[in-house]
């Protein structure tokens, strides 16, 4: 760990801090004047939740509290019908501080200001997930408020309706979660699979036990072990599950086919026979009809682990994938957000010919200094504490001297990124939760989840359901 470039982290994030009637209430995404700042003067959620990790980690807990509180106020409370407007229960992708008359003014949105318009549903679960850490991390019972036990509620409300496809994952528009551009990743993505898992695991533990709670105490539960039984099982990939796609039958008629989702051996791209690992695995990037994207996404599998949403054999064998993939996946900078890149016709269809995710670079394979903090906790949850290491010393050689990007280009991440901005608030924090982890891994236990017995069992009922056995 190097003294000066954690010193210039903190003083990244707290130029970043935003106040509102004289107290802090969250950070910008990035303060770099040399660049438009579009929305990224803004304090988004997704992003906050790594500044909060970091504040908490370090006992500063009244900027998160504020958060916490203003968000849940502007959570959406109302019914609408024309869905011009946010639904019930949506929490914004980014709020904006302005002065209006002289009095501070928060402006939230969600979803409908952002370039495309791309729905945050991210951004709920993000807050349960930082509600969840504040009550680990202090002695102070704010989830017992009753505004704040309503808006657990709502966000519930909204995830756990049913809908028109029968899945326990969620269906979402593509960009509805850190890759906010179109990328491919509509349908059941990993990442928010992994973001629903934890806001449910976190609103089990949140939400007081009493009559008007019960049923979301009781749903929770009850969807949380079909949820980690189904990415379980459908969403891994090694290279015996991967050999039995490679040999499976399709277009099988009836309840018990093997190839649940007919997904066509044809349809496994070439390197990954190569890539994956004897004693390697990971979780598929999305699965839906007739779809399985191979493509490995960091934040959904490294989450996983910290989560207990991955089994303790699978949260192996993804630090042992990212070990021998060390090069591909970190190169010059931790860690790349996806692999490997779109490129040509893939890439004019799957992202619309977008030219700020060309090939390697930004949401398309390019690396994200953020996720250190992802992977130091995933190393130290499975005692791969050399693998932290590395990545902090490989970051520590020029992130602060390139000014904390926002994220660097190409297959080995070593250009700054094409269009990144410098002071990216979340680079920064999420390089301080890595160091915090790794002097104090007491602090994993504001963030981590333990695998839980209620979930192992409901998941075992459900196999015996769809296995017999
Ligand atoms: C980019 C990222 C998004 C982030 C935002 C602000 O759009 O893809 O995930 O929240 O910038 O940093």
């Amino acid at each position: 760990m190097d003294k000066n470039v954690l010193e210039s982290a903190w003083k990244v994030v707290n130029d970043s801090i935003v106040n509102f009637e004289g107290e802090p209430i969250g950070t910008l995404a990035a303060c770099d004047a040399s660049i438009e700042a579009l929305n990224y003067d803004q304090v988004f959620t997704r992003d906050f939740a790594v500044s909060a990790t970091a504040f908490l980690m370090d006992g500063k807990t009244d900027i998160v509290r504020n958060f916490l509180l203003k968000s849940v106020e502007l959570q959406s409370r109302e019914k609408h019908f024309d869905c011009f407007r946010a639904g019930q229960g949506l929490m914004p992708a980014s709020f904006k501080v302005t002065k209006e008359s002289g009095k501070d003014t928060i402006i939230p949105d969600f979803g409908e200001k952002a370039i495309a318009k791309v729905a945050p549903v991210d951004a709920s679960f993000w807050w349960i997930y930082i509600l969840r850490a504040y009550v680990k991390a202090t002695d102070d019972p704010l989830h017992k408020e009753p505004l704040v036990q309503e808006g657990v509620r709502l966000i519930l409300d909204l995830a756990l309706t049913s809908r028109f496809d029968m899945f326990p994952t969620l269906l979402v528009p593509d960009g509805s979660f850190m890759i906010d551009r179109r990328m491919g990743v509509y349908g059941h993505p990993l990442d928010i699979q992994v973001l629903f898992y934890t806001a449910l695991r976190a609103s089990y533990e949140l939400l007081t036990d009493n009559e008007v709670n019960r049923p979301y105490i009781d749903g929770a539960r009850e969807r949380l072990g079909h949820l980690a039984y189904h990415i379980r099982n459908y969403y891994w990939l090694n290279f015996s599950s991967l050999n039995d796609l490679y040999r499976s039958q399709v277009e099988k008629y009836g309840e018990n086919s093997l190839n649940r989702f007919n997904v066509y051996p044809a349809t496994i791209p070439d390197w990954l026979g190569e890539w994956l690992p004897a004693d390697g695995g990971y979780f598929a990037g999305n699965l839906g009809p007739a779809r399985m994207d191979f493509r490995f996404f960091s934040a959904g599998n490294l989450m996983a682990i910290l989560v207990s949403l991955a089994d303790q054999s699978q949260s192996k064998a993804i630090m042992e994938l990212l070990r021998h993939n060390w090069e591909d996946l970190v190169g010059q900078m931790p860690l790349k957000v996806c692999y490997p890149t779109l490129q040509g016709e893939q890439w004019r269809t799957l992202t619309g010919s977008d030219p700020k995710n060309t090939a390697w670079s930004y949401q398309n394979a390019g690396g994200w200094p953020f996720l250190l903090w992802l992977l130091a906790a995933a190393a130290e949850k499975t005692d791969n504490r050399d693998l932290t290491k590395q990545a902090l010393e490989i970051a520590e050689a020029r992130v602060a001297s390139d000014q904390w990007p926002e994220y660097y280009d190409g297959p080995n991440s070593r250009f700054i990124g094409k269009e990144a901005r410098f002071n990216q608030t979340w680079s920064a924090a999420g390089y301080i939760i890595a160091c915090q982890i790794l002097e104090n891994p007491e602090m994993m236990n504001i963030i981590s989840f333990d695998e839980s017995m209620d979930i192992i069992a409901c998941a075992k009922r459900i196999a015996k359901m769809f296995e017999g056995g």
